[in-house]
């Protein structure tokens, strides 16, 4: 299986790293396309060594200039995770102004297996713009795996943590 794991700025970005070595144990191969914003919470060396591949960070990337639409291509299924309340926010409207939102627009009318996995503090969770970003993404058809409520990050409790590795695996064994 080719997994192609977008990933953007939130605290969950070291546990989602636990997906590309979970992947790359049983065989998958793995590319990862992150924000500038990802490698604030997790380094591009850590991404590139467990994924064995180089990480996409930028579109202009000097040899791979048409690699946002290459991966797509590639990938058997796309991830966003974490998914970030600016990156669901910026798909919701259209914007793809980095490499994860880029690759996420030119891919999306491919129709791949295609899931998001918000991250985030309640607030931001419950912001009104956040929320009608996603059910905007939804009824576009995006599978979306909610977020769970419990302690967060920030030492707040609410809706808004991301699910564990194991719940994410398992939303991606019955994802068309
Ligand atoms: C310590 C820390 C943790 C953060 N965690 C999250 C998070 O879990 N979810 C989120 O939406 N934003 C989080 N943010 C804010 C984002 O990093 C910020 O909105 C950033 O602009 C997102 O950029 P990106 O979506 O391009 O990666 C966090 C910021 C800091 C400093």
């Amino acid at each position: 299986m080719k997994r192609l794991l977008l990933m953007s700025g939130s605290i969950a970005c070291a546990k989602a790293t636990q997906l590309i070595s979970t992947w790359v144990k049983q065989g998958d191969e793995v590319r990862v396309v992150c924000t500038p914003g990802t490698l604030n919470f997790v380094g591009e060396a850590t991404l590139e060594g467990l994924s064995q591949n180089p990480v996409m960070t930028s579109v202009y990337e000097s040899g791979a200039m048409m690699d946002h639409i290459h991966v797509s291509r590639w990938a058997d299924q796309i991830i966003l995770c974490p998914a970030t309340a600016n990156v669901i926010n910026k798909l919701a409207a259209g914007i793809a102004d980095d490499a994860v939102t880029t690759v996420f627009v030119a891919a999306f009318g491919l129709q791949k297996p295609l899931l998001v996995v918000p991250a985030m503090n309640t607030m931001m969770w419950q912001y009104p713009a956040t929320q009608v970003a996603v059910n905007t993404l939804q009824d576009w058809g995006v599978t979306l795996l909610a977020p769970e409520q419990g302690d967060l990050a920030c030492g707040e409790q609410g809706a808004g943590r991301m699910p564990e590795i194991e719940d994410i695996l398992k939303k991606l064994e019955h994802l068309v």
